[in-house]
């Protein structure tokens, strides 16, 4: 199978990359290897990577053609600090790079897009993750839409949460206190939200 084939291609990414890319510089720690959460298409890894020099970047994914993607996206850029897809699923009891060692430790974890479209006990895998991955001061970010005290933040979050729902009844957009709550339960103190385009909400949390 060629590449162009096995590279998937999210318009999305391509509209919020950059106001992303503008909080992780400001959020992430100095140097040291990003845990990608999600990584999906690949096209925000491989973006990122250009833009974040000191930095490696492990991106990851529980779906095969995801994984394909990503290595198909990598092939145009061939960097040598983005790393090759690992298959982690959050909801697994350890995940693959808690076996490997990177170049680099890792600092951060990136979950982007992943809360609000897969269940709950993904976001409580995460959170046990990054309690069990990250070092003393460690980054997790997220970013997505987010309800803010039980209420959604606007007309079209409500509407694509009905449609989520629709899809699987398991999905849907979580509130930031419950992801606050989750995150606190397993040692992350929160940091900041950084509100974004299109009604999304960057999320940062360290590790205690
Ligand atoms: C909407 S896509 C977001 C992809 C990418 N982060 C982006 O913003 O374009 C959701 C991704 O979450 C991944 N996912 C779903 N459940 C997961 C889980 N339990 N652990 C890790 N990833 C998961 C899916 O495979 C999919 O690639």
């Amino acid at each position: 199978m060629n590449n162009l084939v096995q590279k998937k291609y999210a318009p999305a990414t391509e509209r919020n990359r950059d106001s992303i890319l503008d909080v992780l510089k400001d959020c992430l720690p100095d140097h040291g290897t990003v845990l990608e959460i999600a990584s999906g298409t690949g096209q925000h890894a491989t973006y990122f990577v250009e833009h974040l020099p000191n930095h490696y970047w492990q991106p990851s994914d529980p779906d095969q053609n995801s994984r394909n993607s990503i290595s198909a996206w990598w092939w145009d850029v061939q960097l040598n600090n983005i790393l090759p897809p690992l298959n982690i699923n959050t909801q697994d009891d350890t995940w693959p790079v808690e076996n490997i060692a990177p170049p680099l430790p890792i600092t951060a974890m990136v979950c982007i897009n992943m809360t609000h479209i897969s269940p709950w006990a993904s976001t409580v895998g995460l959170m046990k993750g990054a309690a069990r991955i990250l070092p003393q001061d460690g980054i997790l970010y997220l970013y997505g839409p987010y309800k803010i005290d039980g209420k959604h933040t606007a007309p079209s979050n409500e509407l694509f949460d009905i449609n989520l729902h629709d899809q699987n009844a398991e999905w849907g957009i979580r509130d930031l206190n419950d992801i606050k709550d989750l995150a606190m339960e397993h040692g992350l103190s929160f940091v900041k939200t950084v509100h974004m385009p299109a009604n999304n909400l960057s999320v940062i949390f360290t590790k205690d």
